[in-house]
């Protein structure tokens, strides 16, 4: 297997083609921004898990100009410096590498909480803020020439100090839109004096840089330059520029090339929603192998092995950088080492349990995984003595219920009331932009398989077969169900909820409005007119707050251009009343108008089947979790079922 295959990147021989990709994790830092116990363990699990190369989050080269970063990691700290030190003892134990991201700053996307009163934040020119284009307060400053120089040679320091601190390479956080970038960049850098003006000149500071790193660092010190070829915006880099950087930075030295796309204004780029394709970013890492000799990373949703192996088989890329799929899965090398990748857990491209629990400082971690990020504090101790657990529903929290019971030593029963188990996840699965859900339910089928669990399905358990049975703990995971539909129909087949077409039922007819514009409304009309039919959305609220349910707006925006794609028509402030032979009659403020449809798919909300956990009350043994709590995401009942059954019996 070509992933499996040792690579070099300049001099520095990495043991296969696996590259974690750099992720934020300043939630894991100590109250001073060192890298302690957390976040060490952080990556030992990883190169425990066999990846060849770890890069860092993005350290900051100099804390001069964003204040925010005086709270992170230091590499002018001795201190800190020492933690460096020991992450690169861990990592080489594993024969893993460590690579430090070097980042100038945010510049202009710089997040507006870190910014004090008072102060602006800086860019490569005067240019509008990302969070407040449109207020010119917050226009940001330009850098003056000699703090552009100062910030050069803090490349230089910061790497120097790395490969001191026994890092094998550094690589420079060049894309995205972040300052460096920005210098880079005719869209944002209108500067006059040597960095900019032309193209050739936008890309002096990345050239001085990069000479004070072989100057301070030396010469046969890898830098790996990461970098975006187009970001898919109007007035941003096109195609044609971020290949001929290709050769500008191989011309200044660089060992190897990080292939991304993308930027703050086109975010589903860098960060690759669930909707994305499998190796959304491969094409473009090929198209730079086809003009530059050096070693070429790609990244973007490769965490399927097929996927990576044969972008590396095809040869588009050297290597193969995974994120989230490393947080979901820090075992992911060795399981597709020793052919276990069904045993690979999925990462569902969700950004919940991994970005949003690091924009709110917490660690970095995952939906499908709590243990993530928490490597020192969310241990599972095994019982002291025997005790059986009752876990009733066989949806995702009642699955991570029966493992982590499992894994501790109870003696663990599921009972499902279907003929298989995956709960809702199903219905969700249902559209093919959806796939990495069906692969999260054939995971769970085998680790269920893996594990002792005693499995019974078509089994709906009452209040009264729980009390029989007698089990020591009950977990009650049952779920949740949408809510009926407001109005009845004359023609069964002509209202349907979204549950009932994505199980398999068709709508009948070509015109379809879909009732709701949540998540579930847009993704089904998004499925619906993908299969043909004219689709319309109908929603209470206004247009622009469609999908608006969505955690992350990467998702949703890709969301939103899905719909857009497929001529999906959206009708705002309108509430279907009732079913009509010919059509669906509906209240737009107020007044009621007739919508030419076939069929009305009802997208509802979602009610807890909580009546099993009425009938027991609030017993010191009997606990609820997941949706039959609170109908929410995957990510609240996974991370339900773990803490409860972690912490019993304790
Ligand atoms: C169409 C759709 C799309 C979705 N998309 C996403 C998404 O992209 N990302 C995301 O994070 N979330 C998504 N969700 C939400 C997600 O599926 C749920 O949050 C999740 O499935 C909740 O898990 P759970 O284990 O609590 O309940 P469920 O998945 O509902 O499982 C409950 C199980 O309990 C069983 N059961 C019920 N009563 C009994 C009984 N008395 N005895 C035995 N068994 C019983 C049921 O048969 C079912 O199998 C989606 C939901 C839907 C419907
Ligand atoms: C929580 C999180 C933090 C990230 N932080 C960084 C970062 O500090 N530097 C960087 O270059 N990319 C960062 N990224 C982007 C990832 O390196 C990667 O490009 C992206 O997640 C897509 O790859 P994946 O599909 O394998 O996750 C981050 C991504 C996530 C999910
Ligand atoms: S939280 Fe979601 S996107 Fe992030 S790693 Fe886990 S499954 Fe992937």
């Amino acid at each position: 297997m070509k992933l499996l295959d040792t690579g070099l990147i300049g001099n520095v021989e990495i043991k296969n083609r696996i590259v974690m990709a750099a992720m934020g994790g300043h939630g894991m830092h100590e109250p001073d921004g060192d890298w302690g116990e957390r976040y060490l363990a952080y990556f030992e699990a990883r190169a425990r898990g066999g990846v060849g190369l770890i890069t860092t989050e993005a350290t900051f080269v100099s804390q001069a100009l964003e204040p925010f970063a005086k709270s992170l990691f230091n590499v002018a700290s001795d201190k800190h410096l020492a933690s460096m030190r020991r992450l690169a003892d861990i990592l080489h134990s594993y024969d893993c590498r460590l690579s430090i991201q070097l980042t100038a700053g945010f510049g202009r996307v710089v997040p507006f909480p870190t910014v004090p009163e008072g102060v602006k934040p800086v860019s490569a020119s005067e240019n509008s803020y990302f969070y407040f284009p449109d207020d010119p307060a917050w226009t940001t400053r330009e850098i003056t020439t000699e703090e552009t120089e100062a910030l050069a040679r803090a490349f230089g320091y910061a790497a120097m100090r790395c490969r001191e601190a026994g890092a094998d390479c550094v690589e420079l956080h060049g894309h995205e839109g972040y300052l460096l970038d920005q210098f880079m960049t005719g869209l944002w850098n209108s500067r006059n004096d040597r960095y900019g003006g032309s193209r050739e000149k936008r890309l002096t500071f990345a050239r001085e840089s990069i000479e004070a790193i072989r100057r301070e660092a030396g010469t046969d010190f890898p830098i790996i330059y990461r970098y975006g070829i187009t970001h898919y915006l109007e007035g941003g880099r096109e195609e044609e520029e971020g290949l001929w950087i290709a050769g500008e930075l191989e011309k200044m030295g660089v060992s190897a090339l990080h292939v991304d796309a993308g930027c703050y204004e086109t975010h589903w780029w860098p960060h690759p929603p669930q909707y994305a394709p499998p190796g959304c970013l491969v094409d473009l890492a090929g198209k730079v192998k086809k003009v530059s000799s050096l070693p070429v990373i790609t990244v973007g949703r490769l965490h399927y092995p097929d996927v990576a192996e044969k972008a590396l088989a095809e040869g588009k890329a050297d290597f193969v950088a995974i994120g989230r799929g490393l947080l979901s899965d820090p075992e992911w090398v060795n399981k597709v080492q020793s052919g276990r990748t069904a045993e690979i857990i999925p990462c569902l491209g969700c950004h919940e349990g991994c970005k949003w629990q690091m924009i709110v400082g917490e660690p970095t971690s995952c939906s499908l995984n709590p243990t993530t990020g928490h490597e020192t504090d969310r241990q599972l101790i095994p019982l002291k003595q025997k005790r059986t657990l009752l876990v009733v529903g066989g949806g995702p929290g009642g699955i991570e219920a029966a493992r982590v019971g499992a894994e501790r030593g109870f003696d663990v029963t599921l009972w499902e009331a279907s003929d298989r188990l995956g709960g809702n996840l199903w219905p969700a699965a249902k559209p093919d932009f959806k796939h990495d859900l069906a692969d999260y339910i054939k995971y769970l089928n085998g680790l269920v398989r893996r594990l002792p669990v005693n499995v019974v399905l078509n089994k709906k358990a009452t209040a009264g077969d729980i009390q029989k049975f007698g089990a020591d703990y009950v977990i009650l995971a049952t779920g949740a169900n949408m809510e009926p539909p407001p109005f009845n129909s004359w023609a069964t087949d002509r209202l349907l909820t979204v549950i009932q077409v994505l199980s398999g039922m068709e709508p009948q007819g070509e015109r379809i409005l879909v009732m709701g514009g949540g998540i579930l409304g847009c993704e089904t009309a998004v499925y619906l007119a993908r299969r043909g039919k004219l689709v319309t959305i109908s929603t209470r609220g206004d247009a622009d707050a469609l999908a608006a349910d969505h955690f992350d707006h990467n998702n949703r925006e890709m969301l939103l251009l899905m719909i857009q794609a497929a001529t999906i028509n959206v009708l705002p402030g309108t509430v279907p009343v009732r079913l009509e032979k010919d059509g669906v009659v509906a209240k737009q403020q107020g007044v009621e108008t007739k919508i030419a449809a076939d069929s009305l798919v009802f997208a509802g909300r979602f009610m807890p089947e909580n009546s099993l956990s009425k009938a027991f009350g609030t017993r010191g043994n009997i606990f609820s979790i997941g949706d039959c709590v609170e109908p929410g995401r995957i990510m609240d009942a996974v991370w339900g079922a773990f803490k409860v059954v972690r912490e019993i019996e304790q």
